[in-house]
């Protein structure tokens, strides 16, 4: 018996009039013209339906605490630090609750289904770590959380912190995180990138480190923890988010260190938002841009997911939960204009992410979790240059979330009555 059919769906490789069929919370099948008796028909209309936007990169522990207990007046990531270190010793587990569910309610709104979040284990209270665990059990009928744990005051710089980390895994915290270019010396650094990639080949844990978020063209922490993969046999489970220094690196030094990270299998997590937001602020002009070399990674086949890092936060005081935001971003930022272009720059917040993040049954295919968006877009495309209604938001083939279509109702003289935001589309362009 089929629970739900969704007829006439465009799918992010442009295939178009597609049905798909759900069964038991999995699609069962998709492909055009299913005959199947279904418990709901939805019509998608030709739009385009896309599996879950994922963000691999987030704090969730400091989501919409913008403004508490004052702003970041500089702007900078050095004073938003500062600043989280003021609000932490004040933070309830009730309030963290409050917030982060708050949070994955406007997630789930915007299709977005599956966060990898940074979890600050600097306060050996580690009461972010209780509330973001007992978080992941609130939001796991509609989101997958996944939590690492992140030193953000650095590794080896505050009391406590090397016993808090490994407490906070033993709560069950998921990934070893960490902060290399924040430690006090590069020497410290290393050492921290070495320490924390063996508790993680001890432990059987994936690893997800802050590397090199800084413009300094010299700092190295990107090939310390490539190499230090490789010597511990972490192939393909380790991350490295922001790589901002790669932005100022020399390139002859950039034609080495790609290999090697590929040789890591390592996967490469940009953060275009927070990046272009708060990289070259030393800068007078020309400013840098800071974000990290999107296009030359794709090239090597390194995996890139992007990430929204922050939203309301002593970092960040922008923000929507919105991945397709992170994506329009991107395609300025990298200068990744053309159709093709937007359409790898989709899956960099879809099925790139998914992968770094290591989801099972993510995707559009039969045997796969029935958990999908419809949007008011006709391709991917057009999904990042309108940002559009996630007209409804499915997951194990119920709809979580609906919002209405945008349709603006004109009263000029000898004019359209109405404007769709999808009638702009060039014609004949997939
Ligand atoms: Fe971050």
């Amino acid at each position: 018996m089929t629970d739900l059919l969704i007829r006439n769906a465009t799918l992010p490789d442009g295939s178009t009039g597609i049905d798909i069929a759900v069964a038991g919370g999995r699609i069962t099948a998709i492909e055009p013209g299913i005959t199947a008796e279904a418990g709901e028909v939805i019509d998608a209309g030709g739009l385009l339906v896309s599996p879950p936007f994922v963000d691999p990169h987030f704090h969730m522990d400091a989501t919409l605490s913008l403004g508490l207990p004052r702003m970041n007046v500089s702007g900078t990531l050095l004073e938003g630090i500062a600043l989280w270190g003021e609000l932490r010793p004040t933070l309830t587990k009730e309030a963290l609750i409050e917030r982060a569910v708050r949070y994955c309610d406007l997630a789930v709104s915007k299709g977005l289904m599956a966060v990898r979040s940074h979890v600050d284990v600097s306060d050996p209270r580690l009461v972010t770590a209780e509330a973001l665990l007992e978080v992941r059990e609130i939001v796991k009928p509609y989101l997958d959380l996944q939590l690492v744990a992140f030193p953000q005051d650095g590794y080896y710089r505050g009391p406590g912190i090397v016993e808090a980390l490994e407490r906070a895994l033993d709560m069950g915290i998921d990934i070893v995180g960490g902060i290399p270019h924040f430690e006090r010396t590069m020497e410290d650094g290393a050492r921290s990138v070495e320490a924390l990639c063996r508790i993680a080949a001890d432990r059987g844990l994936m690893v997800d480190m802050h590397c090199d978020e800084t413009d300094d063209p010299m700092s190295r922490h990107v090939e310390t923890l490539a190499a230090q993969t490789i010597r511990f046999g972490l192939q393909g489970r380790v991350s490295g988010s922001h790589l901002t220094s790669m932005h100022s690196m020399d390139n002859y030094y950039v034609s080495k260190l790609l290999p090697l990270i590929a040789e890591a299998q390592m996967a490469a997590i940009p953060n275009p938002l927070i990046n272009i937001m708060l990289q070259g602020r030393h800068d007078t002009y020309p400013k840098r841009r800071g974000l990290t070399r999107i296009p030359q990674m794709l090239e090597m086949g390194i995996p890139v997911g992007l990430g929204q890092d922050c939203v309301m936060d002593p970092w960040y005081s922008m923000g929507t939960g919105d991945l397709l935001d992170v994506a329009h971003m991107a395609v300025h930022a990298t200068q990744m204009g053309s159709v093709a272009d937007k359409r790898t720059l989709f899956d960099a917040v879809t099925v790139n992410s998914a992968r770094i993040m290591g989801l099972g049954g993510y995707g559009l295919e039969p045997g796969c979790y029935a958990d999908m968006v419809i949007l008011q877009a006709k391709d991917t495309a057009e999904a990042i240059r309108l940002r559009p209604a996630r007209l409804k938001v499915i997951r194990r083939g119920k709809v979580v979330a609906e919002t209405a279509p945008e349709v603006t109702r004109l009263s000029l003289d000898g004019r359209p009555a109405s404007l769709d935001p999808t009638d702009y589309a060039p014609k004949g362009v997939i």
